[in-house]
Protein backbone atom coordinates (compact mmCIF):
# COMPACT_ATOMS: atom_id res chain seq x y z
CA UNK A 1 0.00 0.00 0.00
CA UNK A 2 2.84 2.37 0.77
CA UNK A 3 3.18 3.76 -2.87
CA UNK A 4 -0.67 4.92 -3.06
CA UNK A 5 -1.26 8.38 -1.42
CA UNK A 6 1.81 8.78 0.63
CA UNK A 7 1.86 12.02 -0.28
CA UNK A 8 -1.44 12.06 1.70
CA UNK A 9 -1.29 13.69 5.10
CA UNK A 10 -2.58 9.55 6.93
CA UNK A 11 -3.74 8.22 10.01
CA UNK A 12 -3.28 4.88 10.59
CA UNK A 13 -5.75 2.63 11.94
CA UNK A 14 -3.66 -0.29 14.30
CA UNK A 15 -6.13 -3.24 14.06
CA UNK A 16 -6.57 -5.24 16.89
CA UNK A 17 -10.23 -6.55 15.42
CA UNK A 18 -10.72 -6.43 11.51
CA UNK A 19 -13.96 -4.88 11.62
CA UNK A 20 -13.30 -2.21 13.82
CA UNK A 21 -10.18 -1.18 12.45
CA UNK A 22 -12.08 -0.94 8.47
CA UNK A 23 -15.42 0.63 9.87
CA UNK A 24 -12.88 3.41 11.87
CA UNK A 25 -10.71 4.06 8.63
CA UNK A 26 -14.16 4.95 6.61
CA UNK A 27 -14.74 7.08 9.41
CA UNK A 28 -11.45 9.03 9.23
CA UNK A 29 -11.81 9.26 5.16
CA UNK A 30 -15.22 10.46 6.01
CA UNK A 31 -13.73 13.13 7.68
CA UNK A 32 -11.92 13.72 4.51
CA UNK A 33 -8.25 12.84 6.22
CA UNK A 34 -6.61 9.83 4.22
CA UNK A 35 -6.75 6.36 6.55
CA UNK A 36 -4.25 3.21 6.41
CA UNK A 37 -5.02 -0.24 8.48
CA UNK A 38 -2.00 -1.32 9.81
CA UNK A 39 -0.89 -4.14 12.04
CA UNK A 40 -1.50 -3.89 15.86
CA UNK A 41 2.48 -4.70 16.38
CA UNK A 42 4.08 -2.23 13.85
CA UNK A 43 6.77 -1.18 15.45
CA UNK A 44 7.85 2.23 16.69
CA UNK A 45 10.98 2.59 14.37
CA UNK A 46 8.40 1.75 11.25
CA UNK A 47 5.87 4.55 12.63
CA UNK A 48 8.35 6.80 12.73
CA UNK A 49 9.80 5.76 9.23
CA UNK A 50 6.26 5.72 7.63
CA UNK A 51 5.51 9.09 9.54
CA UNK A 52 1.30 8.88 10.38
CA UNK A 53 0.13 12.33 11.28
CA UNK A 54 -1.81 10.92 13.96
CA UNK A 55 -3.10 7.05 15.03
CA UNK A 56 -6.14 5.31 16.10
CA UNK A 57 -5.73 2.03 18.19
CA UNK A 58 -9.06 0.02 17.21
CA UNK A 59 -11.38 -1.83 19.16
CA UNK A 60 -10.93 -5.81 19.20
CA UNK A 61 -12.50 -8.59 20.85
CA UNK A 62 -10.06 -9.75 22.99
CA UNK A 63 -9.32 -8.71 26.78
CA UNK A 64 -5.84 -7.42 27.40
CA UNK A 65 -5.00 -9.70 30.03
CA UNK A 66 -6.43 -12.70 27.55
CA UNK A 67 -2.86 -15.17 26.74
CA UNK A 68 -2.19 -14.73 23.01
CA UNK A 69 -3.62 -10.85 23.30
CA UNK A 70 -2.79 -8.77 20.45
CA UNK A 71 -0.25 -5.62 22.61
CA UNK A 72 1.10 -2.58 20.40
CA UNK A 73 4.60 -1.46 20.94
CA UNK A 74 4.74 0.84 23.36
CA UNK A 75 7.34 2.87 22.50
CA UNK A 76 4.67 4.24 20.29
CA UNK A 77 2.72 6.20 22.56
CA UNK A 78 5.88 8.34 23.46
CA UNK A 79 6.73 9.29 20.52
CA UNK A 80 4.90 12.47 20.14
CA UNK A 81 2.09 11.78 17.62
CA UNK A 82 -1.61 12.35 18.94
CA UNK A 83 -2.98 8.58 19.48
CA UNK A 84 -6.68 7.97 20.38
CA UNK A 85 -7.71 4.51 21.18
CA UNK A 86 -10.91 3.19 21.29
CA UNK A 87 -12.70 0.00 23.15
CA UNK A 88 -9.65 -2.38 23.55
CA UNK A 89 -7.89 0.48 22.65
CA UNK A 90 -8.32 2.50 26.26
CA UNK A 91 -7.14 -0.07 27.42
CA UNK A 92 -3.84 -0.79 25.79
CA UNK A 93 -2.79 2.94 26.79
CA UNK A 94 -4.07 2.24 30.21
CA UNK A 95 -2.09 -0.48 30.29
CA UNK A 96 1.46 0.30 29.28
CA UNK A 97 1.44 3.38 31.11
CA UNK A 98 0.56 2.50 34.61
CA UNK A 99 -2.93 2.47 34.99
CA UNK A 100 -5.32 -0.34 36.08
CA UNK A 101 -7.87 -2.80 34.39
CA UNK A 102 -9.57 -4.21 37.42
CA UNK A 103 -11.07 -7.45 36.25
CA UNK A 104 -15.14 -7.49 36.68
CA UNK A 105 -18.13 -9.48 35.65
CA UNK A 106 -20.22 -6.37 34.64
CA UNK A 107 -19.53 -5.51 31.16
CA UNK A 108 -21.85 -3.32 29.50
CA UNK A 109 -23.45 -3.91 25.88
CA UNK A 110 -25.30 -1.61 23.59
CA UNK A 111 -26.88 2.32 24.28
CA UNK A 112 -25.43 4.20 27.56
CA UNK A 113 -25.67 7.79 28.61
CA UNK A 114 -22.29 9.57 28.18
CA UNK A 115 -21.88 11.99 30.94
CA UNK A 116 -19.15 14.60 30.12
CA UNK A 117 -17.42 15.11 33.37
CA UNK A 118 -14.68 18.31 31.86
CA UNK A 119 -16.54 20.64 30.47
CA UNK A 120 -12.97 21.53 28.90
CA UNK A 121 -11.90 18.57 27.25
CA UNK A 122 -10.17 18.80 24.41
CA UNK A 123 -11.52 15.68 22.68
CA UNK A 124 -15.00 16.02 24.06
CA UNK A 125 -15.32 19.73 23.02
CA UNK A 126 -19.23 20.21 21.88
CA UNK A 127 -20.31 17.41 23.05
CA UNK A 128 -23.43 18.26 25.16
CA UNK A 129 -23.11 17.35 29.06
CA UNK A 130 -25.33 14.30 28.12
CA UNK A 131 -25.68 12.39 25.05
CA UNK A 132 -25.94 8.63 23.76
CA UNK A 133 -22.91 6.29 23.16
CA UNK A 134 -22.48 2.44 22.39
CA UNK A 135 -20.59 0.64 24.56
CA UNK A 136 -19.20 -3.21 23.89
CA UNK A 137 -16.66 -4.18 26.84
CA UNK A 138 -16.40 -6.62 29.51
CA UNK A 139 -13.31 -4.87 31.02
CA UNK A 140 -13.16 -1.05 31.57
CA UNK A 141 -9.96 0.93 33.15
CA UNK A 142 -10.47 1.51 36.83
CA UNK A 143 -7.77 3.62 37.62
CA UNK A 144 -6.46 6.05 34.55
CA UNK A 145 -2.50 6.46 34.44
CA UNK A 146 -0.83 9.64 35.72
CA UNK A 147 -1.23 12.38 34.20
CA UNK A 148 -4.59 12.14 32.34
CA UNK A 149 -7.81 13.64 33.49
CA UNK A 150 -11.09 11.21 33.27
CA UNK A 151 -13.19 13.52 30.93
CA UNK A 152 -16.54 11.48 31.09
CA UNK A 153 -18.32 8.29 32.38
CA UNK A 154 -21.19 6.44 31.85
CA UNK A 155 -23.68 4.65 35.04
CA UNK A 156 -21.64 1.58 34.69
CA UNK A 157 -18.07 2.74 33.33
CA UNK A 158 -16.61 5.20 35.68
CA UNK A 159 -13.62 6.16 33.02
CA UNK A 160 -15.79 5.70 29.47
CA UNK A 161 -13.01 8.98 28.03
CA UNK A 162 -9.85 10.29 29.14
CA UNK A 163 -6.97 12.19 27.73
CA UNK A 164 -3.71 13.50 28.50
CA UNK A 165 -3.28 16.82 26.59
CA UNK A 166 0.69 17.10 27.09
CA UNK A 167 1.61 13.72 25.60
CA UNK A 168 -1.20 14.37 22.91
CA UNK A 169 -2.86 10.49 24.16
CA UNK A 170 -6.69 10.45 23.83
CA UNK A 171 -9.19 7.58 24.70
CA UNK A 172 -13.03 6.69 25.08
CA UNK A 173 -13.86 3.25 26.30
CA UNK A 174 -17.20 3.91 24.03
CA UNK A 175 -17.01 3.51 20.15
CA UNK A 176 -16.95 6.67 18.55
CA UNK A 177 -16.93 4.92 15.05
CA UNK A 178 -20.59 3.56 15.15
CA UNK A 179 -23.33 5.35 13.96
CA UNK A 180 -25.32 4.82 17.63
CA UNK A 181 -22.64 6.82 19.02
CA UNK A 182 -24.44 10.61 18.89
CA UNK A 183 -21.39 12.79 18.76
CA UNK A 184 -19.07 9.81 17.56
CA UNK A 185 -18.12 11.63 14.10
CA UNK A 186 -17.59 14.84 15.85
CA UNK A 187 -15.09 13.33 18.23
CA UNK A 188 -13.24 12.02 15.25
CA UNK A 189 -12.85 14.82 13.47
CA UNK A 190 -12.64 16.93 16.80
CA UNK A 191 -9.32 14.80 17.14
CA UNK A 192 -8.24 14.71 13.66
CA UNK A 193 -8.61 18.26 12.47
CA UNK A 194 -8.42 19.94 15.83
CA UNK A 195 -5.85 18.15 17.85
CA UNK A 196 -4.02 16.75 15.32
CA UNK A 197 -4.54 19.71 13.25
CA UNK A 198 -4.76 17.45 10.04
CA UNK A 199 -6.40 19.38 7.33
CA UNK A 200 -9.24 17.75 5.49
CA UNK A 201 -7.19 17.09 2.01
CA UNK A 202 -9.11 13.94 1.41
CA UNK A 203 -11.55 15.16 -1.05
CA UNK A 204 -13.19 13.48 -4.21
CA UNK A 205 -11.28 15.78 -6.16
CA UNK A 206 -7.69 15.31 -4.68
CA UNK A 207 -8.26 11.58 -4.91
CA UNK A 208 -8.97 11.68 -8.22
CA UNK A 209 -6.26 14.66 -9.29
CA UNK A 210 -3.69 11.76 -7.34
CA UNK A 211 -5.10 8.61 -8.67
CA UNK A 212 -4.58 10.19 -12.35
CA UNK A 213 -0.81 11.14 -11.42
CA UNK A 214 0.18 8.14 -9.87
CA UNK A 215 -0.96 6.51 -12.79
CA UNK A 216 0.25 8.51 -15.12
CA UNK A 217 3.40 7.96 -13.26
CA UNK A 218 3.35 5.13 -13.11
CA UNK A 219 2.63 3.71 -16.95
CA UNK A 220 4.51 6.27 -18.58
CA UNK A 221 4.14 5.90 -22.14
CA UNK A 222 3.48 2.24 -22.03
CA UNK A 223 -0.32 0.77 -23.18
CA UNK A 224 -2.91 -0.65 -20.90
CA UNK A 225 -5.36 -2.79 -21.62
CA UNK A 226 -8.52 -3.20 -19.36
CA UNK A 227 -11.37 -5.95 -19.20
CA UNK A 228 -15.11 -3.70 -18.71
CA UNK A 229 -17.68 -5.61 -17.12
CA UNK A 230 -20.30 -3.50 -16.75
CA UNK A 231 -19.75 -3.45 -13.46
CA UNK A 232 -18.38 -0.53 -11.00
CA UNK A 233 -15.21 -1.68 -10.14
CA UNK A 234 -14.03 -2.05 -13.68
CA UNK A 235 -16.01 0.85 -14.98
CA UNK A 236 -14.53 3.08 -12.52
CA UNK A 237 -11.23 1.77 -12.86
CA UNK A 238 -11.87 2.20 -17.32
CA UNK A 239 -13.07 6.23 -16.56
CA UNK A 240 -10.33 7.37 -14.13
CA UNK A 241 -7.52 5.36 -16.60
CA UNK A 242 -9.29 7.05 -19.53
CA UNK A 243 -8.93 9.96 -17.71
CA UNK A 244 -5.06 9.75 -16.95
CA UNK A 245 -3.87 8.64 -20.42
CA UNK A 246 -6.52 8.58 -22.56
CA UNK A 247 -5.82 6.52 -26.15
CA UNK A 248 -3.22 4.67 -24.24
CA UNK A 249 -6.24 2.74 -22.78
CA UNK A 250 -7.90 0.18 -24.44
CA UNK A 251 -10.94 -1.35 -22.98
CA UNK A 252 -12.27 -5.44 -23.84
CA UNK A 253 -16.04 -6.06 -22.85
CA UNK A 254 -16.26 -9.84 -23.61
CA UNK A 255 -19.82 -9.74 -23.75
CA UNK A 256 -21.06 -13.41 -22.74
CA UNK A 257 -25.13 -12.59 -24.19
CA UNK A 258 -25.95 -13.33 -20.46
CA UNK A 259 -26.35 -9.68 -19.08
CA UNK A 260 -29.65 -8.17 -17.96
CA UNK A 261 -31.75 -6.15 -20.41
CA UNK A 262 -29.84 -3.56 -22.04
CA UNK A 263 -26.69 -3.73 -20.09
CA UNK A 264 -24.36 -4.72 -22.85
CA UNK A 265 -25.40 -1.68 -24.93
CA UNK A 266 -25.68 0.62 -21.92
CA UNK A 267 -21.61 -0.07 -21.31
CA UNK A 268 -20.69 0.27 -25.07
CA UNK A 269 -22.85 3.62 -24.90
CA UNK A 270 -21.10 4.51 -21.80
CA UNK A 271 -17.70 3.75 -22.93
CA UNK A 272 -17.68 4.34 -26.49
CA UNK A 273 -20.12 7.00 -27.44
CA UNK A 274 -19.85 9.06 -24.49
CA UNK A 275 -16.20 8.83 -22.81
CA UNK A 276 -15.09 7.80 -26.40
CA UNK A 277 -12.67 5.20 -25.02
CA UNK A 278 -11.19 2.27 -27.10
CA UNK A 279 -13.05 -0.24 -26.79
CA UNK A 280 -13.13 -3.90 -28.31
CA UNK A 281 -16.56 -5.29 -27.62
CA UNK A 282 -16.40 -9.34 -28.40
CA UNK A 283 -19.87 -10.61 -28.91
CA UNK A 284 -19.84 -13.68 -28.19
CA UNK A 285 -23.36 -14.55 -27.07
CA UNK A 286 -23.43 -17.12 -29.90
CA UNK A 287 -20.21 -18.87 -28.92
CA UNK A 288 -21.24 -19.01 -25.45
CA UNK A 289 -24.93 -20.60 -26.37
CA UNK A 290 -23.32 -23.11 -28.01
CA UNK A 291 -20.77 -23.97 -25.08
CA UNK A 292 -23.45 -24.19 -22.74
CA UNK A 293 -26.25 -26.47 -24.67
CA UNK A 294 -27.07 -29.50 -22.81
CA UNK A 295 -25.20 -28.04 -19.62
CA UNK A 296 -27.39 -28.51 -16.53
CA UNK A 297 -24.72 -28.85 -13.16
CA UNK A 298 -24.38 -25.16 -12.16
CA UNK A 299 -20.54 -25.90 -10.97
CA UNK A 300 -19.95 -26.73 -15.01
CA UNK A 301 -21.96 -23.87 -16.16
CA UNK A 302 -19.60 -21.57 -13.87
CA UNK A 303 -16.24 -23.05 -15.13
CA UNK A 304 -16.94 -23.19 -18.57
CA UNK A 305 -17.85 -19.33 -18.88
CA UNK A 306 -15.25 -18.27 -16.35
CA UNK A 307 -12.37 -20.19 -18.73
CA UNK A 308 -14.41 -19.02 -22.04
CA UNK A 309 -14.30 -15.46 -20.79
CA UNK A 310 -10.32 -15.54 -19.89
CA UNK A 311 -9.69 -17.16 -23.43
CA UNK A 312 -11.49 -14.73 -25.21
CA UNK A 313 -10.22 -11.91 -23.24
CA UNK A 314 -6.79 -13.05 -23.66
CA UNK A 315 -7.26 -13.39 -27.82
CA UNK A 316 -8.06 -9.74 -28.00
CA UNK A 317 -5.22 -8.94 -25.33
CA UNK A 318 -2.49 -9.75 -27.06
CA UNK A 319 -3.19 -8.76 -30.25
CA UNK A 320 -2.61 -5.07 -28.93
CA UNK A 321 0.66 -4.09 -29.69
CA UNK A 322 3.02 -2.48 -27.09
CA UNK A 323 0.77 -3.38 -24.49
CA UNK A 324 2.37 -3.94 -20.75
CA UNK A 325 -0.09 -2.82 -18.45
CA UNK A 326 -3.50 -5.05 -17.38
CA UNK A 327 -5.64 -2.86 -14.92
CA UNK A 328 -7.71 -4.84 -12.34
CA UNK A 329 -10.41 -3.29 -9.98
CA UNK A 330 -8.62 -4.15 -6.77
CA UNK A 331 -10.43 -2.35 -3.95
CA UNK A 332 -8.67 -1.74 -0.37
CA UNK A 333 -10.68 -4.17 1.55
CA UNK A 334 -9.34 -7.00 -1.17
CA UNK A 335 -6.04 -6.24 0.05
CA UNK A 336 -6.77 -5.62 3.50
CA UNK A 337 -8.60 -8.92 3.99
CA UNK A 338 -5.96 -10.68 2.58
CA UNK A 339 -2.98 -8.95 4.50
CA UNK A 340 -4.57 -8.55 7.96
CA UNK A 341 -3.14 -10.36 10.87
CA UNK A 342 -6.20 -10.40 12.76
CA UNK A 343 -8.76 -10.93 10.21
CA UNK A 344 -10.72 -13.80 11.48
CA UNK A 345 -11.66 -15.36 7.88
CA UNK A 346 -8.34 -14.47 5.70
CA UNK A 347 -9.52 -13.94 2.32
CA UNK A 348 -7.39 -15.37 -0.80
CA UNK A 349 -7.12 -12.53 -3.18
CA UNK A 350 -9.96 -13.68 -4.91
CA UNK A 351 -9.14 -11.56 -8.04
CA UNK A 352 -5.94 -13.76 -9.22
CA UNK A 353 -5.91 -13.48 -13.33
CA UNK A 354 -5.36 -16.75 -14.98
CA UNK A 355 -2.69 -15.83 -17.51
CA UNK A 356 -2.36 -18.35 -20.61
CA UNK A 357 1.15 -19.63 -21.24
CA UNK A 358 3.95 -17.58 -22.29
CA UNK A 359 1.39 -14.49 -21.38
CA UNK A 360 1.77 -11.70 -19.36
CA UNK A 361 1.05 -8.40 -18.12
CA UNK A 362 2.16 -6.17 -15.22
CA UNK A 363 -1.20 -5.74 -12.76
CA UNK A 364 -1.72 -1.98 -12.46
CA UNK A 365 -4.82 -1.18 -9.45
CA UNK A 366 -5.79 2.26 -9.22
CA UNK A 367 -8.43 1.69 -6.45
CA UNK A 368 -6.38 -0.28 -4.50
CA UNK A 369 -6.47 2.18 -1.71
CA UNK A 370 -10.01 2.89 -2.12
CA UNK A 371 -13.27 1.84 -0.10
CA UNK A 372 -16.18 0.87 -2.25
CA UNK A 373 -18.51 4.24 -1.43
CA UNK A 374 -15.24 6.05 -2.36
CA UNK A 375 -15.21 4.39 -5.66
CA UNK A 376 -18.90 4.99 -6.15
CA UNK A 377 -18.12 8.63 -5.97
CA UNK A 378 -15.36 8.68 -8.02
CA UNK A 379 -17.46 7.25 -10.53
CA UNK A 380 -20.01 9.70 -10.28
CA UNK A 381 -17.58 12.50 -10.14
CA UNK A 382 -16.09 11.45 -13.35
CA UNK A 383 -19.41 11.45 -15.11
CA UNK A 384 -20.36 7.59 -15.14
CA UNK A 385 -23.95 7.17 -15.22
CA UNK A 386 -26.19 6.36 -12.69
CA UNK A 387 -27.07 2.70 -13.35
CA UNK A 388 -23.27 2.11 -13.69
CA UNK A 389 -22.39 3.96 -9.97
CA UNK A 390 -25.06 2.21 -8.27
CA UNK A 391 -25.20 -1.39 -9.98
CA UNK A 392 -26.05 -3.98 -7.93
CA UNK A 393 -23.85 -6.80 -7.18
CA UNK A 394 -24.23 -8.83 -10.10
CA UNK A 395 -22.16 -12.13 -10.76
CA UNK A 396 -19.83 -12.82 -13.46
CA UNK A 397 -21.51 -15.63 -15.26
CA UNK A 398 -24.55 -12.96 -15.20
CA UNK A 399 -28.02 -14.61 -15.49
CA UNK A 400 -26.60 -17.79 -16.49
CA UNK A 401 -26.58 -18.67 -12.41
CA UNK A 402 -30.35 -17.50 -12.10
CA UNK A 403 -31.54 -19.77 -14.97
CA UNK A 404 -32.11 -23.23 -13.30
CA UNK A 405 -30.95 -25.79 -15.56
CA UNK A 406 -30.28 -25.64 -19.22
CA UNK A 407 -29.50 -22.11 -20.97
CA UNK A 408 -31.14 -21.95 -23.95
CA UNK A 409 -31.78 -17.94 -26.46
CA UNK A 410 -35.54 -18.31 -24.92
CA UNK A 411 -35.13 -18.41 -21.42
CA UNK A 412 -32.00 -15.96 -21.10
CA UNK A 413 -35.52 -13.85 -23.01
CA UNK A 414 -37.39 -14.73 -20.74
CA UNK A 415 -35.85 -14.11 -17.49
CA UNK A 416 -34.70 -10.58 -18.77
CA UNK A 417 -38.11 -9.64 -19.62
CA UNK A 418 -39.21 -10.56 -15.74
CA UNK A 419 -35.93 -9.48 -14.29
CA UNK A 420 -36.35 -5.75 -16.25
CA UNK A 421 -40.01 -5.21 -14.35
CA UNK A 422 -38.67 -6.52 -10.74
CA UNK A 423 -35.94 -3.88 -11.08
CA UNK A 424 -38.43 -1.33 -12.66
CA UNK A 425 -41.03 -1.89 -9.84
CA UNK A 426 -38.69 -1.97 -6.64
CA UNK A 427 -36.41 0.43 -8.35
CA UNK A 428 -39.16 2.66 -8.15
CA UNK A 429 -40.39 1.53 -4.69
CA UNK A 430 -36.76 1.94 -3.17
CA UNK A 431 -35.80 5.34 -3.55
CA UNK A 432 -33.61 4.87 -1.13
CA UNK A 433 -31.54 2.17 -2.09
CA UNK A 434 -32.23 -0.04 1.29
CA UNK A 435 -32.74 -3.01 -0.73
CA UNK A 436 -29.11 -4.96 -1.16
CA UNK A 437 -30.21 -6.76 -4.45
CA UNK A 438 -33.16 -8.00 -6.08
CA UNK A 439 -34.03 -9.84 -8.91
CA UNK A 440 -35.80 -12.56 -10.64
CA UNK A 441 -35.04 -16.57 -11.00
CA UNK A 442 -36.14 -18.76 -13.45
CA UNK A 443 -36.26 -22.12 -12.20
CA UNK A 444 -36.50 -25.68 -14.62
CA UNK A 445 -40.28 -26.49 -13.32
CA UNK A 446 -43.32 -26.17 -15.03
CA UNK A 447 -46.99 -26.09 -13.01
CA UNK A 448 -50.57 -26.20 -14.44
CA UNK A 449 -52.37 -22.48 -14.41
CA UNK A 450 -55.56 -21.09 -16.30
CA UNK A 451 -55.42 -18.00 -18.04
CA UNK A 452 -59.16 -16.59 -19.05
CA UNK A 453 -60.78 -19.96 -20.33
CA UNK A 454 -57.38 -21.80 -21.18
CA UNK A 455 -55.41 -24.08 -19.28
CA UNK A 456 -52.08 -23.51 -19.36
CA UNK A 457 -48.85 -25.15 -18.43
CA UNK A 458 -46.08 -22.34 -17.90
CA UNK A 459 -43.03 -21.64 -15.96
CA UNK A 460 -42.79 -19.86 -12.77
CA UNK A 461 -40.58 -16.71 -12.18
CA UNK A 462 -39.21 -16.35 -8.79
CA UNK A 463 -38.71 -12.92 -7.22
CA UNK A 464 -35.42 -12.66 -4.80
CA UNK A 465 -34.83 -9.39 -2.91
CA UNK A 466 -32.43 -9.53 0.40
CA UNK A 467 -31.41 -6.54 2.60
CA UNK A 468 -27.69 -7.35 3.40
CA UNK A 469 -24.61 -5.34 4.84
CA UNK A 470 -21.71 -7.67 3.10
CA UNK A 471 -23.55 -9.99 1.32
CA UNK A 472 -22.65 -12.28 3.85
CA UNK A 473 -25.56 -12.63 5.37
CA UNK A 474 -28.90 -11.86 4.31
CA UNK A 475 -32.48 -11.44 5.17
CA UNK A 476 -35.42 -11.61 2.49
CA UNK A 477 -36.98 -8.18 2.25
CA UNK A 478 -40.02 -7.59 3.69
CA UNK A 479 -41.84 -5.86 0.69
CA UNK A 480 -45.25 -4.47 1.00
CA UNK A 481 -47.82 -6.56 -0.52
CA UNK A 482 -49.11 -4.20 -2.71
CA UNK A 483 -45.71 -3.70 -4.44
CA UNK A 484 -45.57 -7.79 -4.81
CA UNK A 485 -49.17 -8.36 -6.36
CA UNK A 486 -47.87 -5.37 -8.93
CA UNK A 487 -44.91 -7.33 -10.06
CA UNK A 488 -47.16 -10.79 -10.35
CA UNK A 489 -49.55 -8.90 -12.59
CA UNK A 490 -47.25 -7.28 -14.45
CA UNK A 491 -45.16 -10.55 -15.17
CA UNK A 492 -47.60 -12.70 -15.74
CA UNK A 493 -49.11 -10.74 -18.20
CA UNK A 494 -46.22 -9.36 -20.16
CA UNK A 495 -43.86 -11.99 -19.93
CA UNK A 496 -45.23 -14.60 -22.46
CA UNK A 497 -44.66 -18.12 -20.92
CA UNK A 498 -45.07 -17.39 -17.31
CA UNK A 499 -47.95 -18.45 -15.41
CA UNK A 500 -47.01 -17.71 -11.75
CA UNK A 501 -44.87 -15.75 -10.11
CA UNK A 502 -43.47 -17.22 -6.28
CA UNK A 503 -41.12 -14.85 -3.82
CA UNK A 504 -38.28 -16.08 -2.07
CA UNK A 505 -38.57 -15.93 2.18
CA UNK A 506 -35.37 -17.14 2.98
CA UNK A 507 -32.56 -15.96 4.75
CA UNK A 508 -28.88 -16.36 4.05
CA UNK A 509 -27.91 -18.72 5.86
CA UNK A 510 -29.14 -21.32 5.09
CA UNK A 511 -29.99 -20.03 1.46
CA UNK A 512 -27.39 -18.18 -0.31
CA UNK A 513 -28.25 -14.94 -2.21
CA UNK A 514 -28.45 -16.30 -5.87
CA UNK A 515 -29.79 -19.39 -6.70
CA UNK A 516 -26.79 -21.20 -8.28
P1 LIG B 1 -24.31 -15.86 -2.66
O1 LIG B 1 -25.23 -16.40 -3.72
O2 LIG B 1 -23.11 -16.71 -2.44
O3 LIG B 1 -23.79 -14.47 -3.21
O4 LIG B 1 -25.04 -15.59 -1.37
C1 LIG B 1 -23.10 -13.52 -2.45
C2 LIG B 1 -22.88 -12.30 -3.33
O5 LIG B 1 -21.97 -12.57 -4.37
C3 LIG B 1 -22.58 -12.39 -5.64
N1 LIG B 1 -22.10 -13.48 -6.48
C4 LIG B 1 -21.14 -13.38 -7.41
N2 LIG B 1 -20.39 -12.32 -7.79
N3 LIG B 1 -19.27 -13.69 -9.35
C5 LIG B 1 -19.46 -12.49 -8.76
O6 LIG B 1 -18.78 -11.54 -9.15
C6 LIG B 1 -19.97 -14.79 -9.03
O7 LIG B 1 -19.78 -15.87 -9.57
C7 LIG B 1 -20.95 -14.62 -7.99
N4 LIG B 1 -21.83 -15.47 -7.39
C8 LIG B 1 -22.52 -14.75 -6.47
C9 LIG B 1 -24.07 -12.43 -5.38
O8 LIG B 1 -24.81 -11.74 -6.38
C10 LIG B 1 -24.15 -11.82 -4.01
O9 LIG B 1 -24.09 -10.41 -4.08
Amino acid sequence: MADYHEQQPTVFVLDFGAQYAQLIARRVREAHVYSEIVPFDISAAEVTRRGPAALILSGGPASVYADGAPHMDPAILELGIPVLGFCYGIQEIALHLGGEIPKTDVGEYGFAELEVLDPDSALLHGVPARSQCWMSHRDSVGTAPNGFTVTARTATTAIAAMEDGARKLYATQFHPEVAHTEFGQRIIERFLHDIAGIPPLWTMVNIIDETVDLIRAQVGTDRVICGLSGGVDSSVVAAILHRAIGDQLTCVFVDHGMMRLNEGEQVVHAFRDHFHVNLIHVDAEERYLALLAGVTDPEVKRRLIGEEFWKLFFEEAVKLEGARWLAQGTLYPDVIESGSKTAAKIKSHHNLIPFPPGVHFDLIEPLKALFKDEVRAVGAELGLPEEIVHRQPFPGPGLAVRIIGEITREKLETLRRADAIVREEIGAWDTERAVWQYFAVLPDIRSVGVMGDERTYGRPIIIRAVSSADAMTADWARLPHELLARMSNRIINEVEGINRVAYDITSKPPGTIEWE
